[in-house]
């Protein structure tokens, strides 16, 4: 398609290019052409071009513009993504499946959408899921340099603790031991083993372990991971005084785990213990749990209280990191 283009020299095109955007004279349809040393910027009005450019006439190519589902719909669906895998989170499911369609006709690579249909439930907090596209709910998720392959349907996985898992990933230091109560799939345990710390992950639910041990060989930190599937109050008592560090992610229930987290801890050890709670004391009820299972033996020091984020209206996800000092 022949269009009008401003013809530059290749080294005084951004800067061209940033001009014309910004008398928003740049034709975003047609692509910008290099030739010769010559950068071919193409323009909508040519005779708004500035004087001191030079307009030709150029054929140049269509531009491949993206098409996002916002595009299609024509209003902004809200949506995560983990892997390959598009999750929804709607009630109405004409909705959902309008979206789901609208995310396949998309430039998005999803070979899967799904739509939740239960709340995380059970000790192994997995979920249900309406499949609406595709038919695989196993993936590979990329986090901070790290990959972990799992299946929505069988694990419980959220990507929004990616930030979380890294403010904590980065206080682990190489020799360190670290014990990971609920472990999941690894996503504190392979960034901890990847900084050099020998790892311990332990989780109820056998196919999470399965994939703890794959994502472990994965990131080629299978040396320092052991993997056991069981109840953490029955595993602790092998590994009593054993740990440097201790992650305690089940945030309903942590309290009822504080006693073999105390048995797991060695001389020196920081806990990280997630909870949920009310904002109008979000910390305090986690607090008093920890000193309770630990002050007979241990000094304790809360050294962070951080919010994760907001779980439900007036309610907080958060972590407090604890030291314990025999
Ligand atoms: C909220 S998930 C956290 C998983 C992982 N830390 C993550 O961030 O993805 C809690 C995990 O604890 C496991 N779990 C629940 N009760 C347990 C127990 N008594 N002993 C060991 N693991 C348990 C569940 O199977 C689940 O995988």
């Amino acid at each position: 398609m022949e269009a009008p283009c401003v013809r530059v020299e290749r080294e005084q095109g951004e800067e061209t290019r940033k001009r014309l955007a910004e008398a928003g004279l740049l034709a975003d349809e047609w692509k910008i052409e290099v030739a010769e040393g010559y950068l071919y910027l193409p323009v909508t009005d040519p005779e708004a071009v500035p004087a001191d450019l030079q307009v030709v006439s150029r054929s140049v190519g269509e531009r491949d513009t993206p098409d996002t589902p916002t595009d299609l719909l024509g209003f902004e669906p809200s949506y995560e993504r983990l892997g390959d895998i598009v999750i929804l989170d709607e009630d109405d499911p004409e909705r959902a499946r309008e979206i789901a369609d609208a995310v396949t006709a998309s430039d998005i690579p999803a070979e899967t959408v799904v739509n939740r249909a239960s709340k995380v439930k059970g000790e192994l907090r997995v979920r249900d899921w309406e499949v609406l596209v595709g038919e695989s709910t196993e993936t590979v998720h990329r986090e901070y340099g790290s990959e972990f392959l799992l299946d929505v349907a069988e694990v419980y996985f959220s990507p929004r603790l990616a930030t979380e898992r890294h403010r904590v990933a980065e206080q682990v230091e190489a020799g360190e031991r670290a014990f990971d109560m609920f472990a999941g799939v690894g996503p504190f345990a392979i960034p901890f083993a990847k900084r050099g710390a020998e790892v311990v992950g332990v989780d109820l639910n056998e196919r999470a372990v399965e994939y703890l041990r794959e994502n472990a060989r994965r990131n080629d930190v299978e040396d320092r991971v052991t993997a056991i599937r069981g109840d953490v109050r029955e595993v602790a008592p092998d590994y009593a005084d054993w740990a440097d560090r201790v992650v305690m992610n089940l945030p309903h229930s942590a309290d009822e785990f504080l006693d073999s987290a105390v048995t797991l801890a060695g001389d020196q050890c920081v806990v990280h213990y997630y909870d949920i709670q009310h904002e109008d004391d979000p910390f305090g009820p986690g607090e008093a749990a920890i000193r309770a299972a630990a002050e007979l033996e241990y000094e304790v020091e809360v050294e962070t209280r951080h919010v994760v984020r907001s779980y439900a209206p007036h309610e907080l996800n958060v972590c407090l990191d604890v030291r314990l000092s025999r």
